[in-house]
């Protein structure tokens, strides 16, 4: 077909050359979405289509509800009208690995009375969701979800959305009429790219992100507006009939499936005709390989009894036909490649190296990255860019690379080198000798900044909405605020001016800065960010302290007198407000109007000395048994434990001490005599 480059003179032209521009574009639709070999380059197509949108806005007379721009044509509905399947959707039995799908093969040559291979159809399990398309003599006339089963919900104005969805298929003269209906079956889904340009236009608008995939295309064809779904980059793949034309009898579901794809339905030409259930679990295994390259996300491999007299003989059990099986992934560990490794810098200068990896299906989350610690698990584990790796991922947990398929090197992976210098600012970055994890030594490098002002603003610190990762960057990387402080200096002449940020925007930002200068003891603790103290320990500090004041000046020893503090995160606390750029930033805040309020102190959190700490007694005392000092300490809140460690807070030496009391010695640990420790126990009647 040509596109006739000629004016149009008249009335009559005019409809003409719309019906041709309609036709031409139903073609190229077919060539692009169902046979995937398009003749005529985007540019070209976009030139047609645009011809027709001008014909058609000049005269909207002669628009017609199935011309190809009129794809959203109805108003938002109020609520999913039912949607009959005229035979059932069925869903799949699955078998979890290779040795199942083996027992299938098995159970179909018995029912089939059969020792010969059977041929079988290996498709990829698209992971998406199902759909039935009904076409009345040639036309579509509606679509439904899977439902039940038996009953659906009727998303037609949405399906007529999707590009590749033809709205009449397509016949060649020659080839007769179209069936008096046909349900075909297929999956809806959303490719993995078009799925991250999507939740990144959401997280830009402040919507929250789709977990993967598949709940985008659901949600997108689930819209009771189809201009929304319209907006959304939503594909389909057939790949079965409900309701057959019965004129003519197909022999196999291979057959079916190249019928569907000429009447102009895309369906994946990543399959395969298998002899033998040993082809299909080849077919099986190199698409786990294959799979992190695939643009979409499969979760597996269905194999589908070709021959259509045996589907017949097999017949259905209940909810799945025993015809096929779905082989699928195993869903926690997935294989992927090393793309890259990059380092991220947190709040506290920490450099954590970061893998980045084709993305894949983990656990029903789309996985694109994955942390590898620090470098010593990156050493162990040997880690190299270009890597084949398992990557797994339990419940929330944060996705991990769980190891590296050495069997896959190719030699030319390279191994990862820590930089020396900060990727943000540039300064030395250093390990301590006592620590796991590399630093960025600038305690001005704006990524460090960027981490404590989104940290300070965070929902269980101060809680200023709509202050996030974004904006802050923003904010930092346009000099707006240089500091924690700076927010609250910030005014409407520094906001209206910025691009993309409305004054409603700025207004709303400024009153929930604002707000959130009245705050408690505990948010204010848990936002200063001080290493090791979380939610918790700030309650504590708040609870047994009750104002700012009496936390700051505390002493390494006061603050390890609260339940719960051991020395480490009191000497983090005590050194955090030793330093002067601290006080002064804490100063500023006060000054520039936030209001700390005080708890009231708890009598029961504050509680004793002893509550919390584990101590080690050696040697005899004189005045009770060991058993009832013990008994003394741990009815006080202690655990009492035999050998004395980094963990033990209290030794207690009587007479004849041992070797206990040298290592506490060594390891500084607190050491009581009989009189410290009746002192101490006396004291917490
Ligand atoms: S055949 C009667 N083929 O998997 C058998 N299903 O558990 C009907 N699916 O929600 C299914 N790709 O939408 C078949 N190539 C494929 C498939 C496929 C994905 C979905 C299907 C259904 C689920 C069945």
């Amino acid at each position: 077909m040509t596109t006739p480059d000629r004016p149009i003179t008249d009335e009559e032209d005019v409809s003409s050359r719309i019906a041709e521009l309609r036709r031409l574009i139903e073609y190229h639709n077919y060539r692009y979405y169902a046979l995937d070999e398009p003749e005529i380059s985007d540019a070209d197509y976009d030139k047609i289509f645009r011809e027709l949108v001008a014909l058609e806005n000049e005269h909207p007379e002669l628009i017609t509800p199935d011309s190809p721009t009129q794809r959203v044509g109805f108003a938002p509905i109020e609520k999913f009208l039912p949607f009959q399947h005229e035979m059932p959707l069925l869903s799949l039995e699955n078998a979890m690995n290779i040795e199942e799908a083996l027992d299938f093969d098995r159970r179909v040559r018995k029912l089939l009375a059969t020792g010969a291979n059977i041929e079988y159809v290996a498709e990829l399990k698209m992971d998406g969701l199902a759909v039935e398309l009904v076409y009345e003599n040639g036309a579509f006339t509606g679509a439904g979800t899977r439902g039940d089963g038996f009953t659906g919900e009727d998303v037609s104005l949405n399906v007529r959305t999707i590009r590749s969805v033809p709205r009449r298929l397509f016949f060649k003269s020659e080839e007769g009429s179209p069936p008096a209906k046909l349900a075909v079956r297929g999956e809806v889904f959303m490719d993995k790219l078009d799925f991250e340009k999507l939740n990144e236009e959401r997280s830009a608008r402040g919507e929250p992100p789709f977990a993967n995939p598949r709940n985008a295309a659901a949600g997108s064809l689930r819209q009771l507006d189809p201009a929304i779904t319209a907006g959304r980059p939503l594909k389909v793949f057939f790949y079965g009939i409900g309701t057959f034309p019965t004129e003519e009898e197909l022999p196999t579901h291979y057959d079916i499936l190249n019928r569907l794809k000429s009447w102009g339905l895309p369906v994946n030409s990543e399959l395969r005709l298998c002899q033998g259930i040993g082809e299909a679990v080849s077919y099986f295994e190199e698409l786990v390989e294959k799979r992190e390259y695939l643009p979409y996300e499969i979760d597996g491999v269905v194999i589908k009894v070709n021959d259509l007299a045996d589907q017949k003989l097999l017949g259905e059990k209940s909810r799945s036909p025993r015809w096929a099986v779905a082989l699928k992934f195993s869903p926690y560990q997935v294989q992927t490649h090393v793309q890259e490794i990059r380092v991220n810098v947190g709040r506290t200068g920490i450099i954590t190296p970061v893998a980045y990896l084709n993305p894949v299906l983990v656990g029903g989350v789309t996985v694109k990255r994955a942390t590898l610690h620090n470098i010593d698990e990156i050493e162990r584990k040997d880690v190299r860019v270009g890597d084949a790796v398992l990557v797994h991922r339990a419940g929330d947990v944060i996705p991990e690379v769980a190891e590296v398929i050495k069997s896959k090197r190719s030699g030319n992976e390279q191994p990862f080198q820590m930089p020396q210098e900060c990727p943000t600012c540039g300064a030395l970055v250093v390990r301590l000798p006592d620590e796991a994890f590399h630093r960025c030594i600038n305690r001005n490098c704006p990524a460090q900044i960027k981490g404590a002002i989104v940290h300070f603003a965070s929902r269980d610190a101060m809680d200023i909405n709509g202050l996030g990762d974004r904006i802050v960057s923003r904010f930092i990387d346009e000099k707006i605020i240089r500091t924690v402080s700076d927010l609250y200096r910030l005014r409407m002449e520094d906001l209206e001016h910025l691009s993309g940020f409305g004054k409603k925007s700025a207004q709303n930002l400024l009153s929930s800065i604002e707000a959130s200068k009245r705050v408690t003891l505990s948010r204010f603790l848990y936002g200063l960010g001080i290493s090791h103290v979380g939610t918790f320990v700030a309650d504590l500090l708040a609870n047994s302290f009750g104002s700012l004041e009496r936390v700051r000046s505390a002493r390494i020893e006061e603050l390890q007198e609260t339940r719960g503090i051991g020395e480490k995160v009191a000497t983090a606390i005590a050194t955090y407000f030793s330093n002067p750029e601290n006080t002064m930033l804490v100063n500023e805040l006060i000054e520039l109007g936030v209001e700390i309020e005080r708890a009231q102190p708890l009598r029961a959190v504050q509680a004793g000395f002893w509550s919390g700490k584990t101590v080690v007694f050696t040697g005899g005392l004189a005045s009770m048994s060991r058993q009832e000092a013990g008994r003394q300490v741990s009815a006080r809140g202690a655990r009492v434990t035999e050998s004395v460690s980094g963990k033990t807070d209290v030794v207690v030496a009587g007479v004849d001490p041992g070797s206990k009391l040298e290592k506490a010695r060594k390891l500084g640990v607190r050491i009581m005599n009989e009189d410290e420790f009746i002192e101490a126990v006396k004291s917490e009647q």
